[in-house]
Protein backbone atom coordinates (compact mmCIF):
# COMPACT_ATOMS: atom_id res chain seq x y z
CA UNK A 1 0.00 0.00 0.00
CA UNK A 2 1.25 3.35 -0.59
CA UNK A 3 2.40 5.49 2.66
CA UNK A 4 0.81 8.88 1.56
CA UNK A 5 2.64 10.64 4.30
CA UNK A 6 6.46 10.47 2.87
CA UNK A 7 4.59 11.95 -0.44
CA UNK A 8 5.52 15.84 -2.05
CA UNK A 9 2.73 16.14 -4.91
CA UNK A 10 2.28 19.28 -6.46
CA UNK A 11 -0.40 20.02 -8.61
CA UNK A 12 -0.98 22.76 -11.62
CA UNK A 13 -4.04 24.03 -12.29
CA UNK A 14 -5.34 24.01 -8.86
CA UNK A 15 -7.78 26.45 -8.63
CA UNK A 16 -9.93 24.72 -11.43
CA UNK A 17 -12.27 21.84 -10.93
CA UNK A 18 -10.23 18.95 -11.27
CA UNK A 19 -7.15 20.39 -9.90
CA UNK A 20 -8.86 21.81 -6.52
CA UNK A 21 -10.07 18.22 -6.39
CA UNK A 22 -6.89 16.79 -6.77
CA UNK A 23 -4.81 18.93 -4.29
CA UNK A 24 -8.03 18.33 -1.49
CA UNK A 25 -8.30 14.56 -2.06
CA UNK A 26 -4.39 13.90 -2.01
CA UNK A 27 -4.11 16.17 0.94
CA UNK A 28 -6.61 13.85 2.73
CA UNK A 29 -4.64 10.62 2.07
CA UNK A 30 -2.21 12.38 4.19
CA UNK A 31 0.48 13.43 1.23
CA UNK A 32 1.94 17.11 1.45
CA UNK A 33 0.47 18.83 -1.53
CA UNK A 34 1.83 22.30 -3.54
CA UNK A 35 -1.52 23.77 -4.91
CA UNK A 36 -0.23 25.77 -8.05
CA UNK A 37 -2.31 28.38 -10.33
CA UNK A 38 -2.27 31.10 -12.31
CA UNK A 39 -4.13 33.06 -9.07
CA UNK A 40 -3.12 31.83 -5.45
CA UNK A 41 -5.89 28.98 -5.02
CA UNK A 42 -8.32 29.30 -2.29
CA UNK A 43 -10.80 26.73 -0.57
CA UNK A 44 -8.77 23.83 0.12
CA UNK A 45 -7.82 22.16 2.96
CA UNK A 46 -4.90 24.04 5.84
CA UNK A 47 -2.66 21.47 5.32
CA UNK A 48 -2.46 22.27 1.53
CA UNK A 49 0.62 24.49 0.31
CA UNK A 50 -0.43 26.96 -2.04
CA UNK A 51 1.64 29.33 -4.48
CA UNK A 52 1.53 31.32 -7.60
CA UNK A 53 2.72 29.70 -10.89
CA UNK A 54 2.05 30.11 -14.42
CA UNK A 55 3.39 27.38 -16.46
CA UNK A 56 4.30 29.37 -19.32
CA UNK A 57 6.54 31.21 -17.91
CA UNK A 58 9.99 29.08 -18.25
CA UNK A 59 11.32 31.50 -15.11
CA UNK A 60 8.85 30.88 -13.16
CA UNK A 61 8.64 27.05 -13.35
CA UNK A 62 12.72 26.91 -12.52
CA UNK A 63 12.79 29.18 -10.07
CA UNK A 64 9.68 27.06 -8.16
CA UNK A 65 11.27 23.81 -8.43
CA UNK A 66 14.69 25.51 -6.75
CA UNK A 67 12.57 26.69 -4.25
CA UNK A 68 10.55 23.78 -3.06
CA UNK A 69 13.59 21.84 -2.87
CA UNK A 70 15.45 24.82 -1.18
CA UNK A 71 14.71 23.47 2.67
CA UNK A 72 13.30 19.93 1.87
CA UNK A 73 15.11 17.71 -0.44
CA UNK A 74 12.55 14.97 -0.15
CA UNK A 75 11.07 14.10 -3.93
CA UNK A 76 8.19 16.41 -5.06
CA UNK A 77 5.74 14.53 -7.84
CA UNK A 78 4.04 16.45 -9.95
CA UNK A 79 0.53 16.35 -11.49
CA UNK A 80 0.40 18.67 -14.65
CA UNK A 81 -3.68 19.84 -14.82
CA UNK A 82 -3.45 23.43 -15.92
CA UNK A 83 -5.10 23.79 -19.10
CA UNK A 84 -7.39 26.20 -20.87
CA UNK A 85 -9.24 25.47 -24.35
CA UNK A 86 -10.76 27.98 -26.89
CA UNK A 87 -14.28 28.60 -27.67
CA UNK A 88 -15.64 27.46 -30.60
CA UNK A 89 -13.35 29.20 -33.10
CA UNK A 90 -13.14 28.00 -36.81
CA UNK A 91 -9.59 26.78 -37.77
CA UNK A 92 -9.89 29.45 -41.06
CA UNK A 93 -10.71 32.49 -38.39
CA UNK A 94 -8.34 31.47 -35.71
CA UNK A 95 -5.28 33.90 -35.14
CA UNK A 96 -1.75 33.08 -34.51
CA UNK A 97 -2.07 34.39 -30.82
CA UNK A 98 -5.34 32.31 -29.97
CA UNK A 99 -3.87 28.95 -31.46
CA UNK A 100 -0.44 29.85 -29.45
CA UNK A 101 -2.53 31.08 -26.00
CA UNK A 102 -3.65 27.52 -25.81
CA UNK A 103 -0.65 25.37 -26.93
CA UNK A 104 1.35 27.65 -24.73
CA UNK A 105 -0.48 26.42 -21.71
CA UNK A 106 -1.80 22.79 -22.51
CA UNK A 107 1.45 21.55 -23.92
CA UNK A 108 4.52 23.90 -23.55
CA UNK A 109 2.81 24.08 -20.10
CA UNK A 110 3.11 20.49 -19.65
CA UNK A 111 6.66 19.99 -21.41
CA UNK A 112 8.25 22.81 -19.28
CA UNK A 113 6.98 21.41 -15.88
CA UNK A 114 7.87 18.01 -16.64
CA UNK A 115 11.69 18.91 -17.34
CA UNK A 116 11.91 21.25 -14.35
CA UNK A 117 10.67 18.48 -11.79
CA UNK A 118 11.41 15.34 -14.06
CA UNK A 119 15.38 16.88 -13.48
CA UNK A 120 14.79 16.78 -9.73
CA UNK A 121 13.21 12.93 -9.97
CA UNK A 122 16.20 12.01 -12.30
CA UNK A 123 18.61 12.74 -9.28
CA UNK A 124 17.14 11.39 -6.87
CA UNK A 125 16.37 7.63 -9.03
CA UNK A 126 12.34 7.93 -9.35
CA UNK A 127 9.32 9.21 -8.63
CA UNK A 128 5.71 9.73 -10.68
CA UNK A 129 4.44 12.72 -13.23
CA UNK A 130 0.62 12.41 -14.31
CA UNK A 131 -0.40 14.71 -17.17
CA UNK A 132 -4.05 15.36 -17.66
CA UNK A 133 -4.61 15.59 -21.07
CA UNK A 134 -8.28 14.41 -23.10
CA UNK A 135 -10.62 12.18 -24.94
CA UNK A 136 -10.24 15.25 -27.45
CA UNK A 137 -6.56 14.34 -28.18
CA UNK A 138 -8.18 11.23 -29.76
CA UNK A 139 -11.63 11.68 -30.26
CA UNK A 140 -12.87 14.99 -32.59
CA UNK A 141 -16.53 15.23 -32.57
CA UNK A 142 -18.05 16.95 -35.69
CA UNK A 143 -20.97 18.74 -34.37
CA UNK A 144 -19.19 20.78 -34.79
CA UNK A 145 -16.55 21.37 -31.63
CA UNK A 146 -14.40 23.83 -33.41
CA UNK A 147 -11.40 23.57 -30.84
CA UNK A 148 -8.46 22.86 -33.04
CA UNK A 149 -5.55 24.29 -30.60
CA UNK A 150 -7.12 22.01 -27.77
CA UNK A 151 -7.38 19.13 -29.75
CA UNK A 152 -3.84 19.51 -30.92
CA UNK A 153 -2.65 20.18 -27.54
CA UNK A 154 -4.01 17.42 -26.01
CA UNK A 155 -2.80 14.89 -28.63
CA UNK A 156 0.60 16.28 -27.71
CA UNK A 157 0.39 15.45 -23.84
CA UNK A 158 -0.54 11.83 -25.27
CA UNK A 159 2.68 11.60 -27.01
CA UNK A 160 4.59 14.01 -24.72
CA UNK A 161 3.70 11.48 -21.89
CA UNK A 162 4.70 8.30 -24.02
CA UNK A 163 8.36 9.89 -24.81
CA UNK A 164 8.90 10.96 -21.23
CA UNK A 165 8.19 7.83 -20.41
CA UNK A 166 10.16 5.86 -22.65
CA UNK A 167 13.09 8.08 -21.38
CA UNK A 168 12.91 8.09 -18.18
CA UNK A 169 11.02 4.98 -16.67
CA UNK A 170 14.17 2.87 -16.66
CA UNK A 171 15.46 5.81 -14.47
CA UNK A 172 12.42 4.82 -11.78
CA UNK A 173 10.17 8.18 -13.38
CA UNK A 174 7.15 6.97 -13.70
CA UNK A 175 5.27 9.14 -16.43
CA UNK A 176 1.52 8.81 -17.14
CA UNK A 177 -1.40 10.24 -18.36
CA UNK A 178 -5.34 10.41 -16.96
CA UNK A 179 -7.35 11.45 -20.35
CA UNK A 180 -10.97 12.21 -19.64
CA UNK A 181 -13.85 13.31 -21.06
CA UNK A 182 -16.99 15.87 -20.29
CA UNK A 183 -16.26 17.40 -16.61
CA UNK A 184 -18.47 19.37 -14.56
CA UNK A 185 -16.10 21.95 -14.22
CA UNK A 186 -15.86 25.83 -14.81
CA UNK A 187 -14.10 24.79 -18.13
CA UNK A 188 -17.13 23.50 -19.84
CA UNK A 189 -19.31 26.53 -18.47
CA UNK A 190 -18.30 28.24 -21.26
CA UNK A 191 -20.45 26.46 -23.72
CA UNK A 192 -24.11 25.48 -21.97
CA UNK A 193 -25.41 25.09 -25.73
CA UNK A 194 -23.10 21.99 -26.31
CA UNK A 195 -24.36 20.47 -23.24
CA UNK A 196 -27.34 18.35 -24.09
CA UNK A 197 -25.16 17.03 -27.31
CA UNK A 198 -22.24 16.09 -25.05
CA UNK A 199 -24.14 14.16 -22.68
CA UNK A 200 -26.44 12.34 -25.73
CA UNK A 201 -23.04 11.47 -26.88
CA UNK A 202 -22.02 9.93 -23.64
CA UNK A 203 -23.12 6.49 -23.02
CA UNK A 204 -23.73 7.14 -19.41
CA UNK A 205 -25.28 9.89 -20.18
CA UNK A 206 -24.01 12.51 -17.56
CA UNK A 207 -20.75 14.46 -16.91
CA UNK A 208 -17.79 12.96 -14.66
CA UNK A 209 -17.30 14.67 -11.52
CA UNK A 210 -13.88 15.73 -10.67
CA UNK A 211 -13.62 13.15 -7.72
CA UNK A 212 -13.87 10.33 -10.90
CA UNK A 213 -11.06 11.83 -12.40
CA UNK A 214 -9.23 12.22 -8.99
CA UNK A 215 -9.84 8.41 -8.77
CA UNK A 216 -7.38 7.55 -11.55
CA UNK A 217 -5.08 10.01 -11.11
CA UNK A 218 -4.37 8.59 -7.43
CA UNK A 219 -4.06 5.14 -8.79
CA UNK A 220 -1.03 6.48 -11.16
CA UNK A 221 0.70 8.03 -8.80
CA UNK A 222 0.45 5.39 -6.32
CA UNK A 223 2.71 2.19 -5.51
CA UNK A 224 0.17 0.08 -7.06
CA UNK A 225 0.77 1.59 -10.12
CA UNK A 226 4.53 0.78 -10.17
CA UNK A 227 4.42 -1.17 -13.75
CA UNK A 228 2.46 1.76 -15.48
CA UNK A 229 4.95 3.47 -17.48
CA UNK A 230 3.18 5.76 -20.18
CA UNK A 231 -0.16 4.39 -19.90
CA UNK A 232 -3.34 6.79 -20.23
CA UNK A 233 -5.90 6.35 -18.53
CA UNK A 234 -9.26 6.85 -20.23
CA UNK A 235 -12.17 8.10 -18.33
CA UNK A 236 -14.77 9.18 -20.67
CA UNK A 237 -18.23 7.75 -19.27
CA UNK A 238 -18.17 5.62 -22.57
CA UNK A 239 -18.21 8.41 -24.93
CA UNK A 240 -15.35 6.39 -27.44
CA UNK A 241 -17.65 3.40 -27.73
CA UNK A 242 -19.91 5.61 -30.30
N1 LIG B 1 -13.54 19.70 -17.75
C1 LIG B 1 -13.43 18.79 -18.73
O1 LIG B 1 -14.43 18.34 -19.31
C2 LIG B 1 -12.08 18.25 -19.13
C3 LIG B 1 -12.03 17.18 -20.01
C4 LIG B 1 -10.79 16.67 -20.41
C5 LIG B 1 -9.63 17.26 -19.94
N2 LIG B 1 -9.72 18.32 -19.10
C6 LIG B 1 -8.46 18.91 -18.65
O2 LIG B 1 -8.39 18.91 -17.24
C7 LIG B 1 -7.57 19.98 -16.81
C8 LIG B 1 -8.30 20.77 -15.74
O3 LIG B 1 -9.47 21.32 -16.31
P1 LIG B 1 -10.74 21.81 -15.47
O4 LIG B 1 -11.91 21.22 -16.11
O5 LIG B 1 -10.48 21.66 -14.03
O6 LIG B 1 -10.72 23.35 -15.90
P2 LIG B 1 -10.76 24.66 -15.01
O7 LIG B 1 -10.94 25.78 -15.97
O8 LIG B 1 -11.73 24.52 -13.89
O9 LIG B 1 -9.28 24.70 -14.37
C9 LIG B 1 -8.14 24.97 -15.14
C10 LIG B 1 -7.19 25.73 -14.25
O10 LIG B 1 -5.97 25.97 -14.99
C11 LIG B 1 -5.51 27.25 -14.60
N3 LIG B 1 -4.59 27.83 -15.57
C12 LIG B 1 -4.89 28.35 -16.79
N4 LIG B 1 -3.78 28.85 -17.35
C13 LIG B 1 -2.76 28.64 -16.46
C14 LIG B 1 -1.38 28.95 -16.47
N5 LIG B 1 -0.80 29.60 -17.50
N6 LIG B 1 -0.63 28.59 -15.40
C15 LIG B 1 -1.20 27.94 -14.36
N7 LIG B 1 -2.51 27.64 -14.28
C16 LIG B 1 -3.27 27.99 -15.34
C17 LIG B 1 -6.77 28.10 -14.46
O11 LIG B 1 -6.54 29.26 -13.70
C18 LIG B 1 -7.73 27.11 -13.83
O12 LIG B 1 -7.72 27.22 -12.41
C19 LIG B 1 -7.23 20.80 -18.06
O13 LIG B 1 -5.95 20.44 -18.54
C20 LIG B 1 -8.29 20.37 -19.04
O14 LIG B 1 -7.89 20.51 -20.38
C21 LIG B 1 -10.89 18.84 -18.67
Amino acid sequence: MTDWSHRRIAVTGAGGGIGAEISAGLARLGAQVIALDLHQPVGLPASVRTGVLDVTSEQAVTDLVHKLYDSDTTAVDLVNCAGIVENDIAAEDMSTAQFDAVLSVNLRGVFLCCREFGRQLLARGGGSIVNISSMSGNHVVNHPQRQCAYNTSKAGVSALTRSLAAEWGASGVRVNAVAPGYVDTPLNSLKPDKHERWLADTVLGRFAQPAEVFGAVRYLLSDEASFCCGTELLIDGGFSLR
